[in-house]
């Protein structure tokens, strides 16, 4: 297991907290856990404001390729993919490399990146449709925390079970009371989330091997 910030080399400002128009609301809590157009490519304070493809996630596929040291022919799996543009940029990076990905978004899937079409599943993380140690890599961005801990824990020792012993998971975290606070007062879709001592320990409860990440809001 390593701490490793595959995604560093996205813009700062993506998950800026400054953006959101207006405090959110049970309502808005509601309609974002839905995953549908309105958490996507509605209003900034149903989520996203508009989740478009625009070349941010290619240095981000060079960084998973390069840290899993990942091969043309190898599979590779998204839990969480949304509309699968780290998925079109893993094979854009790697000609050859066969990636997939899942998701509980119909939404997501039914907007994804033409190149990928057929290759995005329909799913929930916590019961992965695949069979055991079925991708060389499994990796999962921002979406873990969307599970109750019990669902945490199922969609860790999912992701153990169909990768063959590479995986990376990013995860809503803080580390002081400051960023908590802040932190609690923006989330929407987060059902679980913790310091990294709670994350262990739910790692632990899943036997979760792979690198993690947190993502901070500051
Ligand atoms: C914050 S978005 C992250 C999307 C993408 N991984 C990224 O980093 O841009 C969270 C994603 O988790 C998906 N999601 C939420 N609950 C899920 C579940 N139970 N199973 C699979 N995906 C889920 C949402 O549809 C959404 O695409």
């Amino acid at each position: 297991m390593a701490e490793v910030n595959l995604l560093r080399s996205l813009p700062q400002s993506k998950r800026g907290i400054s953006a959101r128009e207006s405090a959110k609301t049970e309502e808005h809590i509601r309609i974002s856990r839905e995953y549908g157009k309105e958490y996507f490519d509605g209003s900034r304070d149903y989520g996203y404001g508009g989740y478009f493809y625009d070349g941010r996630w290619l240095p981000v596929a060079a960084d998973v390729i390069g840290h899993f040291c990942l091969r043309p022919g190898d599979r590779v799996l998204d839990v969480g993919c949304a509309k699968g543009f780290l998925v079109n940029d893993l094979m854009l990076e790697c000609p050859g490399l066969e990636a997939f990905g899942l998701d509980v978004s119909s939404y997501a899937l039914m907007n994804c990146q033409p190149a990928v079409t057929g290759r995005l599943h329909l799913g929930s993380g916590v019961v992965l449709p695949f069979p055991d140690d079925s991708f060389d890599a499994v990796i999962s961005l921002n979406t873990i925390h969307n599970f109750t801990r019990e669902g945490a824990v199922a969609a860790l020792k999912e992701i153990e079970r169909v990768s063959r012993g590479k995986s990376f998971v990013q995860v809503d975290s803080y580390l002081n009371a400051e960023q908590k606070m802040l932190f609690e007062s923006w989330v929407l879709t987060a059902k679980f989330h913790d310091f990294p001592e709670g994350w262990f320990d739910v790692f632990k409860e899943a036997g979760y091997k792979g690198d993690y990440y947190w993502t901070i809001v500051e």
